[in-house]
């Protein structure tokens, strides 16, 4: 009986000893929560204060973060590219359709960037993981959920308008589309949905909802359309706001509820549910489960935050997130 719990309690210890030795293996994986603890362990706790101030000045400031995390990823993966301004050899993805007029907060990006060079005495934080971490730390301040955020991203010497242009999804697209553009980078249709939550957060600007709420009929609510329709006029306003639901400084499931409602803001949301299917079980689940949804959006982030990083010797740590070295 002694030796059978003895051989009991030596075989736990092997299973245990076993499949750390399997985690460690599949966790040589590049990115690491840790890889600042080292060499710059006030790194962290830095970007989140002044992700908390930026947000606490102007509460949109999150949601723009958390789309720059999104729109670097999905060009050439999460590597900064977006960051870097235009000159004769960078053709820069500022300019880019769905960034031009658009994308923001570069300015918060700087500022934060500058501080962690500070506060670690020497430039060893790369502007991707400020994006990756600035993104997650946006999501906290907005009530949503927070996860580790993988760390160890190196950033690129290059850029790509024609990929920024090809790759981020489009307001217009159809569900066939969307699916396609988020398989390209590795990600299904629970993280297509999970992750098109973002949308509980932040604004779109007229001209990118104009055609749905004048032109739609099906699919869309029609009190919802006259009342988007009272800030976006047939012509002119291009730039004029409307909020993507009806809370967007709060991380919530009200975009989700919306969608079933018929009033998704975008042509792209309300893609996500009207015609069935699995997006359409996804958006009708996350829209009463805050927990789910928050679960989902988490995981997905951190699959989103792995897409194609430079690790070990490949780009470098920009000194400035706006140049190449
Ligand atoms: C599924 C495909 C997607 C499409 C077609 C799309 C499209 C758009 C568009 C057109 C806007 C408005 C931009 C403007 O008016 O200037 C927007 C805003 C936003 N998007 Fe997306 N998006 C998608 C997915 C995502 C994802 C995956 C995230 C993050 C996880 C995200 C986060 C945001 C946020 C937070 C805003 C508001 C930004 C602000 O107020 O500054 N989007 N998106
Ligand atoms: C509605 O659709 C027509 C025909 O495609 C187009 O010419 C018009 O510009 C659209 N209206 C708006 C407000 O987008």
């Amino acid at each position: 009986m002694a030796s059978f719990s003895i051989l009991c309690l030596y075989l736990h210890a092997l299973i245990i000893i076993l499949s750390s030795l399997v985690l460690g293996l599949a966790s040589s994986a590049p990115l690491s929560p840790a890889y600042y603890n080292r060499v710059c362990p006030q790194a962290l706790p830095t970007i989140r204060r002044m992700v908390e101030d930026a947000v606490s000045q102007e509460r949109r400031m999150g949601a723009s973060l958390l789309r720059l995390h999104f729109h670097d990823c999905f060009v050439n993966g999460c590597d900064a590219s977006i960051l870097l301004d235009a000159t004769p050899t960078i053709d820069s993805e500022k300019n880019a359709l769905p960034n031009a007029n658009s994308a923001r907060g570069f300015e918060v990006i700087d500022r934060i960037k500058a501080q962690v060079d500070k506060v670690c005495g020497r430039p060893v934080v790369s502007c991707a993981d400020i994006l990756a971490v600035a993104a997650r730390d946006s999501v906290v301040a907005l009530g949503g959920p927070s996860w580790a955020v993988q760390l160890g991203r190196r950033d690129s010497t290059t850029a790509s308008r024609s990929v920024a242009n090809n790759d981020i999804p489009s307001p217009l697209m159809d569900l066939p589309a969307l699916i396609s553009s988020f398989k390209k980078q590795g990600l299904n249709v629970k993280d297509l949905v999970a992750l098109s939550g973002g949308h509980t957060l932040g604004f779109a600007q007229c001209r990118l909802f104009r055609n749905r709420i004048y032109n739609e009929t099906n699919n869309i609510d029609p009190s919802f359309a006259s009342q988007r329709q009272a800030t976006c006029p047939r012509a002119g306003g291009d730039s004029n706001l409307s909020p993507l639901d009806p809370s967007p400084a709060a991380f919530d499931t009200a975009y989700f509820s919306n969608l079933v409602s018929k009033r998704g803001l975008l042509h792209s949301d309300q893609a996500l549910f009207g015609a069935g299917g699995p997006t359409q079980d996804l958006v009708k689940s996350y829209s009463t489960n805050l927990l789910a949804f928050s679960a989902d959006f988490a995981n997905s982030m951190i699959k989103m935050g792995n897409i194609k990083p430079l690790t070990g010797s490949q780009g470098q740590i920009r000194f400035n997130c706006r140049k190449v070295n």
